[in-house]
């Protein structure tokens, strides 16, 4: 193993630190404040001398100020003598705009990624990334780019709690299926992906015919917002008269009450990761992380 760092941004600390208990990496602190006019400002402790650092960041919920800060942080550390900056962002922002939608729109996938190399990035991983018009992260980066997924670890948890034996795996839409197929493959059952339209920021239609007699649902997606894409498809099991419906999802973000309205919904179990902190947390993905640094 080269020699490494971890450093982290302050929407990523919590798992950093599970990532360095785990791989015996040191950490070296960010401290971190806001001017009063909204500006921030960063300082890392620790020495970073010609070593390799992994700077966390998940760039949840504000993912324009993380931008600036994980920028921040790399200027600092190069600016201390470090070889290579890593970026581990467990969860990556802007990677739905991965198209032109109408006229004048930006391509904010590929800005966004432009951004984080131009702060100094010299490598990449991610996990599970919204892929979708793009097909991998090649065409999205020009520095080297690893996709990992936490939906083995997902669907292994899923398997200790359930004993349905008429189970079918659901996608809500066409981009879902690269997730499904994997769980598909793990959990051996049944996939059946359906077909989403997004009328609104806060509103989607979920179509799609299926032959839905089973026990027990689960259902798979990258991740939860407001919710609504799960409580759509959620509704159209419980009108098939599906007993539990169960959910693996690896980015919780889970905005504006999202939780409540999908248990309302029905949902017997949201099954996540700490990519984004939530409080859910079913799975950590640090061992995926801290496997993946150790091999470095
Ligand atoms: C989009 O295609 C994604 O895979 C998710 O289905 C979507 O972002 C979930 O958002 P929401 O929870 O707001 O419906």
């Amino acid at each position: 193993m080269m020699d490494l760092a971890i450093a982290y941004g302050s929407g990523a600390e919590a798992l950093a630190r599970r990532v360095a208990q785990i791989s015996g990496i040191e950490v070296v602190q960010t401290i971190k404040k806001v001017f009063p006019d909204g500006e921030q400002h960063v300082r890392i402790c620790g020495d970073v001398r010609g070593k390799e650092v992994a700077v966390f960041q998940s760039f949840a919920f504000s993912p324009d100020l993380l931008l600036v800060e994980y920028a921040l942080i790399v200027d600092a550390l190069r600016s201390m003598g470090c070889s290579r900056i890593t970026g581990v962002f467990p969860y990556l922002a802007y990677a739905r705009q991965d198209n032109r939608f109408s006229e004048g729109e930006p391509l904010s996938a590929k800005v966004f990624a432009k951004l984080i190399e131009a702060a100094g990035t010299d490598e990449v991983y991610a996990i599970d990334m919204h892929l979708h018009r793009f097909r991998n992260m090649e065409e999205v980066f020009s520095i080297p780019a690893t996709n990992l997924s936490a939906m083995p670890l997902l669907a292994e948890h899923y398997m200790r709690s359930s004993t349905a034996s008429r189970l079918m795996i659901v996608g809500p839409d066409s981009e879902s299926s690269q997730w499904v197929e994997k769980v598909g493959r793990i959990v051996g059952s049944r996939c059946v992906v359906l077909e989403k339209e997004r009328v609104g920021d806060r509103e989607v239609k979920v179509s799609g015919e299926a032959k839905m007699d089973c026990e027990a649902a689960l259902i798979v997606d990258d991740m939860v917002s407001t919710g609504k894409t799960l409580i759509e498809v959620i509704k159209k099991l419980k009108g098939a008269s599906i007993g539990r419906v169960d959910a693996i999802v690896t980015h919780a973000l889970l905005v504006e009450d999202a939780y409540r309205k999908l248990r309302e919904a029905g949902l017997n179990s949201l099954i996540t990761t700490d990519t984004v902190p939530n409080m859910l947390e079913t799975v950590s993905v640090a061992p995926i992380l801290a496997k993946a640094l150790m091999k470095k």
